[in-house]
């Protein structure tokens, strides 16, 4: 069991929830009465159009529905009821890698996002329902064209700028989009980097849906125009109104779809709510970090993912804090860029991934001692397991030893928070991410639906609807089914199952212990293997292939291919396929895909009926030696030929 630290005294007695006595009483007063629970929240937190009918419908499960009835536009609880008592506050502060700064008051990111809004809706022609993809840079412009949408009642689609050409065009057919929103580039690692040619890459072939793009001017590179279809936002923005009449939104309807990998198929598109979605965004931002009044938050993660949505933009607007957004990466001059910027406006909140604090703690464990870091009251992390050592630095480090760690666990489906530990309440320790927030029902169940016993592993699922949960994947709603309702159930009903495995320990904290299925985490980024796979076989010199995940110190799991080739057996072939095949990664999905390891076998692990054994491949990966039976295989001598040609 390892250490207990207890919360900040004096950080308890500040907070919402100020000790495990207040925290119980929720959880009790939300068993007791599930609804009354989520009614006292909703209508407390969110500023209604009209009130809503009805807590949760449950007769068409798994297709919840909260807050029937209820009208509501998600910008008026982030913009539009602060301009009273806000609007002259900072609602974003933007850092450019290069050091350029631009502070967005509420009420000047009311009118931005109004005249983005009324372009969208006159110019372009956007409509309630319609689908805009926003693939974007880390600049405030990307928030403006959430918010825009949002308050049209568009459905955006952000995807992740790291996306390649390939990776776009596949989201822009899915979801059907009418339009797209992009810039020139931005800067990273201080020079220009470009994503306009990639949408016109994305654009060239099959994207009929797709009509106009609106780019947004930020490193000012030179680009190509198509006439007729491109226009820049900076040049026609200000032609349109500063104000703009909010959609009236269903509660139910659609927010913004957001891609996300499986462990088969394409990645889907995860569909969630407006009031269910930001409701939990709010709460949680009030809540797990504990926000005050004139804090200053900073989550690091980029808009394309969702804990950019809930965590730089909905959640904190939602509740009229100030939001820290930044453009570049972080060892950018050098490994000291994120303390400098801590230090420099004294952020509160800092919110981050655990592969980050890795890089960082090995890049630069000093560099943190020559800022003045004292202004943080909470540090968070998200996206993967944290190790005993990184946790540490960081607590210890960055936080100087008086900041409780948020180990927030969550998932793009989830929309926010899960389990985490509440700053003022929770001791924590390293590597748990303690207990579920009230009204929220996470379970450690076996394959029967019983809680397992501490120590034991079992699947991470959550027993009740929760309101920011997902609604649908777009256009596939058995998928939807299938993949989350389709494994576990308890007490005989399909219950939401993470994908993850979990186990209680001795003190009957959670522990994640990492997907049970075929995704892996990459530098806490989910990629599929199968996707992976997938591109890895439109090579003509592939006969075979299987990837998995395999522990690495910075990356947490990097990705390893076992690969048959055919029509080569040379090595320097094979150095040349290694290209090869990375250049394909590249092309058909992007960067954050590209292989760590790859290993020419002359076959793979296969049961007789042909399904490949990847728990070998898994171990045969990690150098552990292999405790399943073999003797099922095919050809049980394949696994002691690949284990030789791992071992160099
Ligand atoms: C997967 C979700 C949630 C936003 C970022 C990733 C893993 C997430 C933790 C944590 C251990 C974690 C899980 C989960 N994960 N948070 N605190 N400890 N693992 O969102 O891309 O949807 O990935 O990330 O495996 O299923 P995502």
């Amino acid at each position: 069991m390892s250490q207990l630290f207890e919360p900040n005294r004096a950080l308890s007695k500040q907070a919402r929830i100020k000790n495990m006595c207040e925290y119980k009483e929720l959880c009790i007063q939300a068993d007791e009465d599930f609804e009354g629970y989520w009614d006292k929240l909703a209508r407390e937190k969110i500023e209604w159009f009209k009130p809503y009918d009805r807590v949760l419908n449950e007769d068409n499960a798994p297709f919840y529905k909260w807050f029937e009835g209820g009208k509501l536009n998600v910008t008026h609880q982030c913009l539009g009821r602060h301009l009273n008592s806000r609007k002259n506050k900072a609602a974003i502060i933007w850092e450019g890698e290069d050091g350029t700064r631009r502070i967005i008051t509420y009420l000047q990111l009311f009118y931005r996002v109004n005249r983005l809004a009324n372009l969208l809706r006159n110019k372009f022609g956007i409509q309630k329902g319609d689908r805009v993809v926003l693939y974007m840079p880390m600049i405030p412009e990307a928030a403006f064209a959430m918010l825009a949408c949002a308050k049209i009642g568009a459905i955006h689609s952000v995807v992740f700028g790291g996306f390649s050409a390939d990776a776009l065009r596949d989201r822009i057919q899915d979801a059907q989009a009418k339009l797209v929103i992009t810039a020139d580039g931005a800067f990273r690692r201080g020079k220009p980097y470009m994503l306009k040619p990639v949408v016109d890459e994305a654009l060239r072939e099959g994207c009929e849906c797709c009509e106009k793009v609106l780019i947004v001017q930020r490193n000012f590179e030179d680009i190509e125009y198509v006439r007729g279809r491109d226009y820049v936002y900076n040049e026609i923005v200000m032609q349109e109104s500063k104000y703009c009449e909010p959609e009236w939104m269903d509660a139910e309807d659609p927010l913004f779809l957001l891609y996300t990998s499986g462990s088969t198929g394409k990645p889907k598109g995860v569909q969630h709510s407006s009031a269910g979605y930001i409701l939990w965004a709010q709460y949680t931002m009030e809540h797990v970090f504990d926000v005050k009044e004139n804090d200053t938050f900073w989550c690091t993660a980029d808009v394309g993912w969702i804990t950019g949505h809930t965590y730089i933009v909905y959640g904190p607007l939602a509740m009229g804090a100030t939001t820290i957004m930044y453009e570049g990466v972080p060892t950018f001059p050098d490994v000291g860029r994120w303390w400098s910027m801590i230090d420099e406006h004294r952020v509160n909140q800092f919110y981050t991934a655990p592969t980050a604090i890795r890089l960082l703690h090995k890049e630069g464990a000093d560099a943190p001692s020559k800022y003045d870091l004292s202004s943080l009251k909470v540090l968070g992390t998200v996206g993967e397991p944290i190790n005993p050592d990184a946790w540490m630095w960081y607590y210890e480090q960055i936080g100087g030893g008086k900041c409780p760690i948020v180990d927030t666990w969550w998932q793009t489906e989830t929309g926010g928070h899960m389990i985490t530990p509440l700053p003022g309440a929770t001791p924590i320790k390293p590597g748990s991410a303690t207990f579920p927030l009230p009204g929220i029902k996470a379970e450690i169940i076996d394959e029967n639906g019983n809680p397992t016993p501490k120590g034991e592993k079992g699947f991470l699922c959550i027993t009740k609807p929760w309101p920011s949960m997902i609604r649908n994947i777009w256009g596939d709603s058995d998928r939807f089914v299938k993949s989350y309702f389709g494994d576990c159930k308890k007490d005989g009903k399909p219950v939401y199952f993470s994908g993850d495995g979990a186990m209680y320990d001795d003190d009957g904290y959670i522990v994640i212990t990492g997907r049970t299925d075929d995704v892996i985490n990459v530098s806490g980024h989910r990629i599929g293997t199968a996707e992976i796979e997938a591109v890895l076989g439109h090579h003509e010199n592939v006969a075979e292939v299987a990837v998995v995940g395999r522990p690495d110190p910075i990356k947490g799991e990097g990705i390893f291919a076992y690969i048959v080739i055919k029509g080569t057996d040379s090595i320097s072939e094979e150095v040349y396929m290694i290209q090869e095949l990375n250049k394909l990664i590249v092309k058909e999905i992007g960067n954050i895909a590209k292989l760590d390891a790859i290993r020419f076998v002359p076959g793979l692990p296969k049961t007789r009926s042909g399904k490949i054994m990847r728990r070998i491949l898994r171990s045969i990966a990690k150098k552990e030696p292999i405790t399943q039976d073999i003797s099922t295989l095919e050809d049980p001598s394949i696994v002691e030929k690949i284990q030789n040609l791992v071992q160099f």
